[in-house]
Order: C-alpha cells, then sequence, then structure tokens
C-alpha cells in the first residue's frame, strides 16, 4: 500500500496561558489520524474543541508539544509544503488584486511574473472570476472571496489541502454552490489548467476539511472523523461515508443513507456538543 499523504500520530497539543506561563491547557492527546493520498477526510467537534489547533499542526505552523507527522512517509519539520492551506477567516492581501493574490504564492515559488498570471487567470477562470481578477478583496462579496482564497490555493497544486471551515460565513446557497464546486474540482474536471511546468495537474489531492455542520461533512467526506469536547480533545469516532460520487451536496442530504448515518454520527457528536457548549458558558462567566 502506498504511504498515507498525512500521518498525525499521537498528537499532543499543549498551550500556556499568556499571563500565566504554569497555567497550562491541553488542547489536543493522543490524536492519531491518517489520511490516504486523494482521500477526502472532514473531521467535526464542539467549537474550541481543537480543530484549527490540528489543522495548525498538520500545516507544519505548530510544533505539537509531543508525537509526529509524517508527509508521505517523511518526517515533517517546518511548513509543510505538500500542503495548501484556506484559512477559517479570509486570508486575501487586502492590497492586492484577485489575480496578484493568486499570483503571490506563485512568485514566492520563483516562477516568473508572465507565467505566474498565465496560470493565475487561469485559476480564477476555473472558480469563475475570469471577469474579476483586477478587484480588490473589499469589491468581492464574500462568496468571492472564498473563491479566490480557492484559486489562490489550488494554483500551488498541492497535493494536501487543508480547509478549517471554508464557508461558515456564507449564506446556504453560496455555500452549497462552493461545496459543489470544491467536491467537482477535487473530482478533477478535464477543463482543469495545467500545472506550470506543463503536466496536467496530479490527480485528487487529499483533502482534511475542518467543519462544525455534519451535513457538510458528510455531503463531502469518504470519511468524517468525530472530536471529542476538550479539554484533551482527541476522536472518538470514525465514519465510512459509503454514498456514490459524484454528488451534489444538496440532493445527498435526502438519500435514506445519508439521514441514517447523519443519525449515528450525531449520536456521537451530540453529548460533546452539548459538553463544549456548557464549557464555554463557564468559561465565559
Ligand atoms: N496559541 C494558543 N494559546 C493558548 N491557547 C490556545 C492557542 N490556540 C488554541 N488555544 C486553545 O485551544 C483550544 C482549541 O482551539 P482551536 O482554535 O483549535 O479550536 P477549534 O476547534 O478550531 O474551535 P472553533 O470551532 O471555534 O474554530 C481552545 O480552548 C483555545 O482557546
Ligand atoms: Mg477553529
Amino acid at each position: 500500500m502506498s504511504e498515507p499523504a498525512l500521518e498525525l500520530i499521537d498528537i499532543r497539543c499543549v498551550f500556556s496561558a499568556k499571563d500565566d506561563a504554569s497555567a497550562r491547557y491541553t488542547a489536543v492527546a493522543d490524536t492519531t489520524l491518517r489520511v490516504a493520498a486523494g482521500e477526502f477526510v472532514s473531521i467535526v467537534g464542539p467549537t474550541g474543541c481543537g480543530k484549527s489547533t490540528l489543522l495548525n499542526v498538520a500545516a507544519g505552523l505548530l510544533e505539537p508539544s509531543s508525537g509526529s507527522v509524517k508527509v508521505f512517509g517523511q518526517a515533517l519539520t517546518g511548513i509543510n509544503r505538500r500542503a495548501g492551506y484556506m484559512f477559517q477567516s479570509d486570508a486575501l492581501m487586502p492590497w492586492r488584486s484577485a489575480l496578484a493574490n493568486v499570483m503571490a504564492g506563485l512568485e514566492y515559488r520563483g516562477m516568473p511574473d508572465e507565467e505566474a498570471r498565465g496560470l493565475a487567470q487561469q485559476w480564477l477562470a476555473r472558480v469563475g472570476l475570469s471577469d474579476f481578477g483586477d478587484r480588490y478583496p473589499h469589491q468581492l462579496s464574500g462568496g468571492m472571496r472564498k473563491r479566490c482564497a480557492l484559486a489562490q490555493v489550488l494554483a500551488l497544486d498541492p497535493d494536501i489541502i487543508l480547509m478549517d471551515e471554508p464557508f461558515s460565513a456564507l449564506d446556504v446557497q453560496t455555500r452549497q454552490l462552493m461545496e459543489n464546486e470544491v467536491l467537482d474540482l477535487w473530482a478533477g474536471g478535464s477543463s482543469r489548467p495545467v500545472g506550470s511546468d506543463g503536466r496536467e495537474s496530479s490527480g485528487r489531492k487529499a483533502v482534511v476539511f475542518i467543519t462544525h455542520d455534519l451535513d457538510e461533512a458528510i455531503a463531502m467526506s469518504d470519511r468524517v472523523v468525530v472530536l471529542s469536547a476538550g479539554p484533551a480533545t482527541h476522536p472518538i469516532g470514525e465514519f465510512s461515508i459509503d454514498l456514490p460520487r459524484p454528488r451534489d451536496v444538496a440532493e445527498v442530504r435526502v438519500l435514506p443513507r445519508f439521514v441514517e448515518l447523519h443519525t449515528q454520527i450525531w449520536n456521537v457528536l451530540r453529548d460533546e456538543v452539548l459538553k463544549g457548549y456548557s464549557q464555554q458558558l463557564r468559561r465565559a462567566a
């Protein structure tokens, strides 16, 4: 069997409080997660449980307190260069146009300006923004900004895509459109741009998709991993999503198998969500 695209092995993340270094909070503990090449995995869990923390570990932005990360079998040290990261918040540079935002990562990689421009234009077209390349982020709608961020990540042709609640701020209709587009891009449409070196973009990417939304997780994924409420968050359930593909995220929700999976997963998630919620209330008090 080929190496997993991403392995988080026995991860533990302990944070110390800003004002009191002796006060420590174990956000994540005993977490092992493997994602195969080309696999679409969603991680669901209550708010504040440690989802973004885990994704930061996978991206190489946060070093775990213990445990290790492997990327295609190699130990990860520093930034994960095989991964593209779509952040929870808008991460476009406000002083750059949409086109310049998509070009930025390519330029950092040393791609000549004209080549970067051409590839960025192709990706903007692929996400439906070909006429908006000269707009600045504040001149784009929330959905358009997300499309631009998606083009920014995909232009780099990463083998692993890390997405942290990318569409949670969008209205339901726009969100469903974006979800379908992500599935379509992931499945590899024939109209994908050719990579910078002239080769067809490589096959399916491994995706780690963080969401609060169980419907979204089931509709999109091959596998859903449920995390416990914190502290010491860890996986408490794992479900293979055997719904046929290609999927339309709106249509798939009415299938009896979808409803069955939803009931099974919600049975595991419900108590954690309640725990997470009451913890937040206690912390706020
Ligand atoms: N740099 C940090 N320093 C101290 N505590 C942190 C740090 N980063 C995260 N935490 C704490 O770790 C826990 C997990 O945070 P994280 O952002 O990973 O949660 P999350 O599951 O992504 O939440 P949400 O669903 O609200 O986005 C929280 O209690 C948070 O306060
Ligand atoms: Mg988060």
